[in-house]
């Protein structure tokens, strides 16, 4: 039998590679140290959208991966024999960065999967890769560019980044994700939480171009030593993707005019110290960030670092050597004014300055990692940060993929955000319900963290037992913590405000105690006697008398009230007081600083509360 060739036409042959390719499991994102200090192309702006409730742009009716899904971008043609049920091209546009729930009133409780597509132009430059950099995605989220599946990632606030060099071409693209905020029974957080799930690409998203030989982390920081003086140690390590031998990676200091050069080892890692004069160390007092230059080959990163120490010694917290207290406040990633998840400097910048105008020198950033511009902001205007893992009250600590999520959002944060000298304790939780296989569970969060970083402090908030006047902090997962962190809230979930003030405490631990979260609620503007809930006067009550308990805590070496502004939750339904915010806040949405604001402000101004520094 004759064969005859059979030619397939080249947009079909188009066509079924990139349905092939769109299928084929992509590789795992990275994760970029500083990735916001390197040169990007930004892909922030408008994209088109398209919910889709029941994913079929995605999975068929068995729940498998549709290879011929929304991610092709399909156009109708005349001649096609069957239908082309969505176009980017037509659909609506929703903001990047932002999530959708405050975009449009339609979808403020929407739930679930949706469609986000743009176009671009890019020149590929030889001997380079490209990488689709996602400042966060929440919940899961699915990415693909010109059809071809670049990857997929799950958890909602830390950023990640897709090799994406093999799908781009020169001249016009487009990238499409799927990015699907459904809380999931195994997920991190699980099912519950108090906050709203602003679903969405919340942060950043852009393209960053780096040599074939990259630095993909690095660490600089201070070394711990004796009493400050002016001579210093700066230690730190590089990791180089696909070095050769012999690479080398050198770091330069020039305000310090300092410099040293490693050779990067088989593993990929170039170790470094170097000892340094008149080095300026990072506090809320002196701020001093340095430029901070890492080179390997062709690669260069240009950050922006602060130097300081931290440390525990028995029960103080010393900050370059010194005891200090840390005055401060808790801060949800809710935008002031607009509402919404926060992502821009102008947000940070006024949360964190609400924060300085109480006096704050210190900020628990609840109840996950917030966006980079906070911890930037932070670092600029001199504010400590506790950052935290979303490991947030219930979640399935018997369950070995949920350790698995949790270990990968905490290594996502950690080497991502690692040379923020604003961030002094990594946070490995917040509520967790005591009992031994949570306790494991979070031991083993606490140990990779410690593996990861051992410059910093780790630490939990925890539930705090109560018999009769006395609160107990005995949980056993302070045995894995540097600095203990109690939630308590006499006054509003338990007993009257003045309990506070004949309330004892009793600590299992020779360590400090940062009294994590404690703080009521009131509606803005609402006024009456202390005695009535929701007034800005009762609230201003519980804080006068949580003032009076705290100077009797010995261990006591800081405060975060919960909260510096009320913030969007769906759990706080109570018309005409809550309207679904948690009115906790020391500050409303709006701005309005309630009376409780000027207690606690009184008393970091004069530093009447905690030991003396
Ligand atoms: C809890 C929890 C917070 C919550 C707060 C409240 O302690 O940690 O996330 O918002 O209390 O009930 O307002």
């Amino acid at each position: 039998m004759k064969h005859r060739s059979v030619r397939i036409p080249a947009f079909l042959f188009a066509f079924v590679f990139a349905a092939l390719s769109a299928h084929a499991a992509a590789p795992a994102p990275i994760v970029l140290t500083g990735a916001d200090v390197r040169p990007a192309v930004s892909l922030d702006g408008q994209w088109s959208f398209i919910p889709d409730q029941y994913f079929v742009g995605l999975f068929d009716s068995r729940g498998h991966e549709k290879s011929g899904g929304y991610f092709l971008n399909r156009k109708a043609k005349p001649t096609d024999t069957s239908p082309v049920e969505y176009n980017f091209a037509t659909a609506p546009k929703l903001r990047v960065p932002g999530d959708w729930n405050s975009q449009r009133p339609w979808l403020l409780y929407y739930e679930g999967p949706v469609w986000y597509q743009r176009d671009f132009t890019f020149q590929p430059i030889p001997h380079t890769r490209v990488f689709l950099h996602i400042g966060a995605a929440n919940y899961r989220s699915w990415f693909w560019v010109n059809g071809q599946k670049v990857c997929q990632h799950e958890g909602g606030f830390t950023s990640f980044n897709c090799d994406v060099t093999a799908a781009l071409h020169a001249g016009s693209n487009f990238v499409i994700a799927a990015v699907d905020s459904t809380r999931l029974a195994d997920g991190v957080p699980t099912l519950q939480t108090d906050w709203w799930n602003y679903g969405g690409l919340t942060r950043s998203v852009s393209l960053i171009t780096v040599p074939d030989t990259f630095i993909d982390r690095y660490d600089v920081h201070l070394e711990r030593g004796p009493a400050p003086s002016a001579d210093s140690t700066i230690a730190g390590w590089a990791h180089v993707v696909d070095a050769a031998p012999g690479q080398s990676v050198t770091l330069t200091i020039p305000e310090l005019k300092a410099q040293t050069t490693s050779i990067v080892s088989p593993d990929g890692n170039a170790a470094f110290r170097l000892d340094v004069h008149g080095l300026v160390r990072w506090s809320p007092d002196t701020p001093r960030l340095y430029k901070v230059q890492l080179t390997a080959g062709q690669d260069s990163i240009t950050d922006r670092i602060g130097f300081r120490t931290i440390e525990t010694r028995g029960t103080e917290i010393l900050l370059n050597g010194k005891p200090i207290f840390l005055r401060g406040v808790c801060i949800q990633g809710e935008a002031p004014y607009r509402l919404g998840r926060a992502n821009t400097t102008h947000d940070a910048e006024i949360l964190l300055g609400w924060a300085k105008e109480l006096g704050a020198n210190y900020v628990r950033l609840a109840h996950y990692p917030h966006d980079e511009t906070m911890l930037r902001a932070a670092d600029r205007m001199g504010l400590l940060v506790w950052s935290e893992n979303p490991v947030y009250w219930g979640i399935q600590f018997d369950n070995p993929a949920t350790l698995a999520k949790a270990g990968q959002q905490l290594e996502e944060e950690i080497d991502t955000s690692r040379n923020h000298a604003s961030i002094i304790i990594w946070s490995m939780a917040n509520e967790t319900p005591n009992n031994d296989v949570r306790t494991q569970f979070i031991s083993t969060l606490a140990a990779r963290a410690r593996q990861l970083d051992p410059t910093r402090l780790i630490s939990a908030a925890l539930l705090v037992r109560t018999q009769g006047n006395t609160k107990i902090v005995d949980d056993p997962l302070g045995a894995s913590l540097d600095v203990i962190g109690a939630n308590e809230y006499i006054g509003w979930y338990e007993k009257r405000p003045e309990a506070a003030d004949t309330t004892q405490w009793q600590i299992a631990y020779q360590k400090p105690v940062v009294m994590s979260e404690f703080g009521g609620a009131a509606r803005a503007g609402l006024h009456g006697p202390a005695t009535q809930r929701w007034t800005e006067e009762y609230q201003a009550d519980i804080y006068r008398h949580q003032l009076v308990m705290f100077n009797h805590i010995d261990q006591l070496r800081g405060l975060s009230a919960w909260i510096l502004m009320d913030f969007r939750s769906p759990n706080r339904p109570l018309a005409g007081f809550q309207d679904e915010f948690n009115r906790k806040g020391l500050i409303s949405d709006q701005g309005h600083r309630k009376l409780a604001f000027y207690v606690l402000q009184k008393a970091y101004k004069q530093k009447s509360v905690g030991k003396p520094e």
